[in-house]
């Protein structure tokens, strides 16, 4: 079964609260999930490996530490995965980005998948699925049958807040997936939105409703 790791510093707990906060508007709501993402881009990087690399200081030559391993891709699921990207840029400018676009059908729940566009080598990337909510986590699930499905063999799955019914899903249907969250929330509502949560991310980050 995968891991799932809740991302407890108290930076991102802190913000994830404005984040939540019903008067939190447009623009400070899109500002934080950006420094979130950024923090959250940090924890998650936290043991990538390194290599040693002869340089010179202008004292004296050294070996100094460079990362080593497998270069990164960012697979952002549309459209309120988009809010994330640019934090986690910050930390990983030379990561690649992909797009994943899917909407959960209001009534029957299930993604509908209208769009994807992807690096060329996505089976020798590092990738993390971004997304700030997973509810029913029929949407990771099937971003992550479609990266797998083109030869994706390293996912981690990154979210604001999960839902245990979500979380359950990925780890059942993905054991090789690794779950990074800023919060695991108590559970969903009848119209499978999470509780307490922050209410609709794509809306919220777009201004939508
Ligand atoms: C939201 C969210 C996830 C999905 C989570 O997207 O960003 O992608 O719902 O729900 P699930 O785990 O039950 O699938 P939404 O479908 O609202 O689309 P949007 O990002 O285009 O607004
Ligand atoms: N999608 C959202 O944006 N929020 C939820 O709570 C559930 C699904």
């Amino acid at each position: 079964m995968g891991n799932v790791h809740v991302l407890d510093h108290p930076l991102i707990q802190h913000k994830l609260t404005y984040i939540r906060d019903k008067n939190t508007g447009t623009k400070e709501f899109r500002e934080l999930v950006d420094e979130v993402a950024m923090l959250m881009a940090f924890e998650i990087t936290r043991n990538l490996p390194l290599r040693e690399e002869k340089i010179e200081t202008p004292v004296m030559e050294m070996n100094a530490k460079v990362l080593a391993g497998k270069k990164i891709g960012l697979i952002p699921i549309l459209r309120a995965g988009l809010g994330m990207v640019d934090g986690m840029l910050k930390l990983i400018p030379a990561a690649r980005v992909g797009h994943v676009g899917l909407y959960r059908d209001p009534e029957t729940l299930e993604p509908v998948e209208y769009y994807i566009k992807l690096p060329s080598d996505i089976s020798e990337r590092e990738l993390i699925v971004i997304d700030p909510m997973l509810a029913t986590g029929g949407s990771a699930n099937d971003a992550i049958h479609s990266l797998k499905k083109r030869g994706a063999k390293h996912i981690r799955l990154m979210c604001l807040i999960g839902a245990p019914e979500g979380v359950e899903r990925i780890r059942e249907a993905h054991p090789d997936v690794d779950i990074y969250l800023a919060a695991l929330d108590e559970k969903l509502d009848e119209k499978a939105y999470i509780i307490p949560g922050l209410g609709d991310a794509g809306d919220r980050l777009y201004g939508t409703r």
